[in-house]
């Protein structure tokens, strides 16, 4: 069957009919879609809450609330199923002509499902799954014992090594201590905010400081399984990273002690997606480590903890502080302390970046993996950006939603392209 023909396109529909967990997923979607294939042809999607009811050729000139546009070449790697549709978004070989990013994102799931119904055409067979990634060979030391040592046979270490590299720079700039920053100023100039101010400070706060207790305890089995896999220098690196953590809560348990004041239901802030972030789908991809050290389960961990929690989500909140205490002039020992922490969390995505370059290097097959986490953690991340937004009305400090989104989408695409363009550095 042609593609880009109206029976390909009925067929679509049809599929689409068939598909209780995509008209689950787009049950608040209201809003009509147009598709173009450049200098080629349009199609008019016209879904309504969970239902198609048509695709077909758009007329000349047709307009929709929603107008993506793509090479003929993009569709055909998206509907061959070799390009993710979301990840095309995200980079841009999707081009929304019309249409909002903020509620795009906040049906990303839905998107692909749409998609995928439309690369189901012609595919007689479902697709084999790949096979379950079993544990990979580990170092000597998980049987207990050590054949050799780095260190004593002659090899030594590589402190050109990208993980040596950051090492040394963490030494340098990683032994700031969150007790001598100087906050006698930001006491002041919190009591002087308003109520909401205060609130959405609080809020952003609060997001942080469970942000930062969560990397530090669960940390640990990326460690391990890299130690076991004999990667000295990247245990080294990853030592200097888990004391920064730790220093991170330290410094937000300062600013609740000194600034803001104790607030024992500080829980309240974290709304659903970010607990299904923080609560679950960062425990539960580094834990899997404990017991899955293949390369796929360590791209989903640091896709997870390094690209979206520290790449997007912490990017993102550290934007909000910069817009909100530096247009102000006020609160100069956090302001500070952000500031000395975004250089620590710096390194630890730079590590992230290399770590899947690197498994993805070995094994190309893994960018697959990664992007599919990307994709599947984007509207997550998404959502807990507007989530914070809704809860204010009007929002303080002048912030605005989209511009965030944006940031936040800006960071997805600026991590993708780091892993899709790059040589392990
Ligand atoms: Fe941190
Ligand atoms: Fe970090």
């Amino acid at each position: 069957m042609d593609r880009f023909s109206q029976e390909w396109a009925q067929t679509w529909a049809a599929n689409l009919r068939e598909d209780t967990q995509w008209s689950e997923s787009a049950k608040e979607w209201k809003w009509s879609v147009l598709i173009r294939v450049r200098n080629e042809s349009a199609w008019y999607l016209d879904l309504f809450r969970g239902e198609c009811r048509a695709i077909r050729p758009a007329y000349e000139g047709e307009q929709a609330d929603f107008i993506l546009e793509a090479d003929r070449a993009v569709w055909d790697r998206i509907l061959d199923g070799d390009q993710r549709p979301m990840v095309a978004i995200m980079q841009g070989a999707i081009t929304l002509k019309k249409g909002s990013i903020l509620t795009l994102g906040r049906f990303a799931s839905s998107a692909t499902l749409l998609l995928e119904a439309a690369i189901r055409i012609g595919q007689k067979l479902p697709s084999t799954p790949e096979p379950v990634a079993s544990r990979r060979e580990v170092g000597t030391s998980e049987t207990g014992r050590h054949d050799h040592f780095r260190t004593t046979s002659g090899r030594g270490l590589d402190h050109d090594a990208f993980p040596m590299q950051l090492y040394h720079k963490a030494k340098r700039l990683g032994i700031w201590d969150p007790q001598q920053l100087d906050m006698s100023a930001d006491r002041s100039h919190w009591e002087a905010l308003t109520d909401s101010e205060r609130d959405v400070l609080t809020r952003l706060l609060a997001m942080f400081q469970a942000g930062e207790e969560a990397v530090t305890l669960d940390l640990l089995p990326l460690m391990r399984v890299l130690a076991l896999d004999g990667r000295l220098e990247e245990e080294m690196y990853l030592t200097t990273f888990l004391f920064e953590e730790a220093k991170h809560v330290e410094f937000f348990q300062r600013i609740f002690h000194e600034v803001v004041g104790q607030d024992e239901d500080l829980a309240r802030f974290h709304t659903p997606s970010y607990r299904r972030l923080f609560y679950e789908e960062l425990p539960s991809a580094l834990s899997r480590l404990d017991r899955d050290g293949s390369p796929e389960a360590i791209v989903e961990a640091s896709t997870t903890y390094n690209m979206v929690v520290e790449g997007t989500l912490a990017e993102t909140g550290y934007q909000a502080f910069y817009t909100v205490l530096e247009q102000r002039g006020i609160m100069p020992g956090v302001t500070e302390g952000i500031r000395l922490l975004q250089r620590d969390e710096s390194r630890h995505v730079a590590f992230g970046i290399y770590l899947i370059r690197r498994l993805i290097q070995e094994k190309p097959a893994l960018m697959g993996v990664f992007q599919d986490r990307m994709a599947a953690l984007m509207p997550l991340a998404m959502a807990s950006i507007t989530e914070l937004f809704a809860a204010y009305d009007p929002m303080p400090f002048g912030l605005k939603e989209e511009d965030f989104v944006q940031y936040a989408m800006d960071q997805f695409a600026k991590r993708m392209r780091r892993i899709e363009n790059g040589q392990i550095q």
